[in-house]
């Protein structure tokens, strides 16, 4: 079957097609053909080789969706035909989070393989609503705004919430913020792009290259006191304007590195606001289950820029690495 794996991780072209044995099924595994695949800011960051502690040659991409078509043994979850997705991280069932993660197309391959074997376990089955592609865009930036809003952020109808970006994670934060009734204050780097964030409900948008103290602007659009949730994307370079535009006693959830991963945490305001940071590493199984139920209950459909074919991979990583996107980048196997 075929694959694209990376063997020496630095740039782009650091992904080449390759072949792997057509996988066989053991007790408790299934195979799924895979249909559609997404890209998350982390698979560039795994291809550059700026990802801690990777595993080589790895088939990457955490998400992807498809059919199975085979399974071993004692599997009850799934049967051939059924559609499913693979959960990002394959230790993290329910509960608390696992002490290691085994993560899709880092910790072990991914789904950018025609074929992938995973436990039974390792899949959730996905909404005759959602096509492949839409559902491919799932496991990993929307189960992670998931978390980071509903599980860790208790969001509320009314709240306002501060999204930076309209990457993939942001988005979902912005459709699910609306979908639970919140006020929603969207950054970008584009106008044309806040346009779009307005049009998918988000009330507010800051350019952030226009007004580089966006965080003022937050404040002064929330009436000096600051948003009650953050959903923090940019890393090193926002991290203390986010801290400065939470409102006292507000809730940051630290996600991602999109502009670095050693930030200064600026401890006094920190600490005499009461803020509350919390790491966010995606989610469980649960989640997604339990944001896949949402989904479909308010016929909610993923933001997805393009879909490129599986041969056009590199081209796929190019363009995320341009930032010239909006939502998703898929590929269709
Ligand atoms: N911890 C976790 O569980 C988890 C899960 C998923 C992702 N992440 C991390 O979260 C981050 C976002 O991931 P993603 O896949 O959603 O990324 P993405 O789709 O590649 O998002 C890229 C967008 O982020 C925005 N951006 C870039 N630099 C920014 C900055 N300095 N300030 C504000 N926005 C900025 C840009 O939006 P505009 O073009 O509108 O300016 C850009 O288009 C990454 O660091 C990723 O590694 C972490």
């Amino acid at each position: 079957m075929n694959v694209f794996e990376i063997r020496e991780p630095g740039s782009i072209t650091g992904l080449r097609p390759a072949t792997r044995e057509t996988p066989v099924p053991g007790p408790g595994q299934v195979v799924v053909e895979m249909k559609a695949a997404s890209l998350n800011f982390r698979d560039l960051l795994i291809l550059k080789g700026q990802y801690p502690n990777l595993r080589l040659p790895v088939i990457p991409l955490s998400d992807g969706a498809g059919t199975v078509i085979a399974t071993g043994p004692g599997v009850s979850r799934v049967r051939a035909g059924d559609r499913v997705a693979g959960i990002f991280n394959q230790n993290w069932i329910d509960g608390p989070p696992p002490r290691r993660a085994l993560a899709l197309g880092g910790d072990r391959d991914g789904v950018l393989s025609e074929q992938l074997l995973l436990p039974e376990e390792g899949v959730v089955k996905i909404p005759p609503a959602l096509s492949f592609e839409e559902a491919a865009t799932l496991p990993c930036a929307a189960v992670t705004a998931w978390n980071a809003l509903f599980v860790s952020g208790h969001l509320r109808p009314g709240q306002t919430v501060l999204i930076l970006g309209t990457g993939g994670v942001s988005l979902f934060a912005l459709q699910f913020a609306k979908m639970a009734g919140a006020r929603v204050i969207v950054t970008s780097s584009s106008d044309s792009k806040l346009e779009k964030a307005a049009r998918l409900g988000a009330d507010e948008g800051i350019n952030y290259r226009t007004r580089p103290e966006w965080d003022k602007e937050v404040l002064a659009r929330t009436d000096g006191e600051g948003v009650d949730h953050t959903v923090e994307v940019g890393g090193a370079g926002t991290l203390s304007r986010s801290l400065a535009c939470t409102r006292p006693g507000g809730h940051v959830a630290v996600i991602g590195v999109l502009s670095g991963g050693q930030a200064e945490i600026p401890v006094f305001p920190l600490l005499s606001k009461q803020l509350r940071l919390q790491g966010i590493y995606v989610g469980s199984r649960a989640h997604f289950e339990a944001m896949l139920g949402a989904i479909v209950q308010n016929g909610l459909h993923p933001v997805i820029d393009r879909v490129l074919p599986f041969e056009e991979a590199p081209e796929a990583f190019r363009a995320m690495e341009q930032g010239n996107f909006t939502g998703k980048i898929c590929l269709r196997f």
